[in-house]
């Protein structure tokens, strides 16, 4: 019995009652709880984490301590689910660095490692998604990807083509666009494109000619992104029951003016994600009063972001901020989760961080960085966070984990990857 006991795996972000009832259905297998102390301490229980229910999870930790690593463990155990589970959830991971296309391959690089953990290297099923004008590109570089990704047009509403364009309200450009974005909205409904604006614009009588000019480029210029289309990419199409999508905007980064794209497509995605996720949880919930099963079309959404804070961040206005405020404050009834991913916790919004109920943090070392952490010191901490990342072995993969569902907190390691890890630090070594 006694061994019974110790092998058993702890399940973290699943009340007891839950665990009873589902036993380690729709979990995820992050790691083992660290049993000593030391440089290699004993590793004990497996540690199972919640997927079948809503959470927000926050993972910090300094830079190269593991973060990203977390979140493809994570994409690896929602492909691994069973088949009843998965199709009534949906992940959406936005890669910020461009990293996350690696998991299709095996990591032959770890078999050793994986081995001490009775696994072995594999390749996961997930669908990358680039941007429509970086495809010839990612193709050039045998990169393995699946498909452009490209926003609707109509998708984006006046607030988002302003803020997409630093552009306000009251200035000359700001009322054109505005005035010009609501006429094509009226003429043609929900398909039109950029040129369509653009003759909008030209025709428009009250603005002078270099207002006309300026907004125009604007478009122009937005048209060579290739991310907005007639068409395009049907945010619902993304979150099909059982589907793991990566969405690399990385690219983002490279060209002029599109810093802002990125947040536009997180924005988008998370306002659209939320607005139908809240329809369908009233079909559910009828069904239930009608003692139906409990089943919609759109499934449970998981929506992980890495470099969080360039999303939410404390201090600065950002187009997806308020959008993702929303799924940390409200998403639970929705079927909303989070998974953020942070090096500097500072620089996220409060809420973020007071918010979540799942926290992994590996090793900081910034002052300012384990002070924004320190609001969450719940009762069940029994020292400071200082504390507990000294007493953290210094190789990657060991994290604090603080689990509110259950008031209690682990120092865990993370297990090894089956899938090839695209986030190594560069080396200027070549073996
Ligand atoms: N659990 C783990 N087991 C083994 N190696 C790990 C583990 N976690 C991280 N590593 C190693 O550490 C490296 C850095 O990890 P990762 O890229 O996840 O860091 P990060 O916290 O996301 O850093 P950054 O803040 O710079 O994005 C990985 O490429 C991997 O080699
Ligand atoms: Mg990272």
């Amino acid at each position: 019995m006694a061994l019974e006991l110790s092998t058993k795996a702890s399940i973290v972000g699943r009340p007891v009652a839950d665990i009873e009832k589902f036993g380690e259905r729709g979990t995820a297998y992050l790691g083992k709880v660290v049993m000593s102390t030391g440089e290699r301490p004993v590793l004990g229980r497996k540690v199972l984490c919640d997927i079948a229910t809503p959470h927000v999870m926050l993972i910090c930790g300094k830079r190269g301590s593991g973060k990203s690593y977390d979140l493809a463990v994570l994409l690896e155990e929602f492909a691994r689910q069973p088949f009843d589970i998965k199709q009534r959830i949906s992940i959406i991971a936005i890669d910020t660095v461009g990293i996350f296309w690696t998991l299709k391959i095996p990591n032959k690089a770890e078999t050793k490692e994986l081995e001490k953990w009775d696994l072995k290297p594999d390749k996961t099923s997930v669908k990358v998604l680039v941007p429509q004008g970086r495809i010839d590109f990612y193709k050039k570089k045998g990169i393995p990807i699946d498909g452009a990704f490209t926003i609707r047009t109509s998708e984006l509403d006046i607030t988002e083509w302003l803020s997409l364009f630093k552009l306000s309200w009251n200035d000359a450009l700001g009322v054109l666009l505005t005035r010009v974005v609501e006429q094509v909205k009226e003429v043609l409904g929900n398909y039109y494109g950029i040129e369509d604006i653009i003759k909008a614009i030209n025709k428009d009588e009250e603005a002078d000619k270099i207002t006309k000019q300026a907004l125009t480029n604007r478009f122009k210029v937005a048209e060579t992104w290739g991310l907005f289309e007639k068409e395009g990419t049907k945010i619902m199409e993304i979150a099909r029951p059982g589907a793991i999508t990566v969405i690399d905007v990385s690219a983002y980064r490279q060209a002029i003016g599109m810093e802002g794209t990125r947040d536009i497509v997180v924005g988008l995605l998370g306002k659209k994600l939320f607005e139908e996720r809240m329809l369908y949880r009233k079909e559910e919930e009828v069904k239930l009063t009608k003692g139906l099963k409990k089943e919609s079309d759109m499934p449970l959404v998981w929506l992980m972001i890495d470099e969080a804070h360039m999303f939410m961040p404390r201090d600065e206005e950002n187009i997806a901020l308020q959008v993702l405020l929303e799924w940390v404050r409200v998403g639970r009834q929705p079927g909303l989760s989070l998974v953020l991913a942070t090096q500097r916790p500072e620089k996220l919004h409060p809420d973020a961080i007071s918010q979540c109920d799942l926290f992994i943090s590996h090793r900081m070392t910034s002052q300012a960085d384990i002070q924004a952490v320190s609001q969450l010191r719940p009762s069940y901490m029994h020292q400071d966070f200082d504390k507990y990342y000294q007493q953290m072995p210094r190789a990657r993969g060991y994290a604090l984990l603080l689990d509110d569902n259950t008031e209690k907190l682990w120092l865990i390691k993370v297990r090894p990857r089956f899938s090839w890890d695209g986030g190594v630090t560069a080396s200027a070594f070549t073996e």
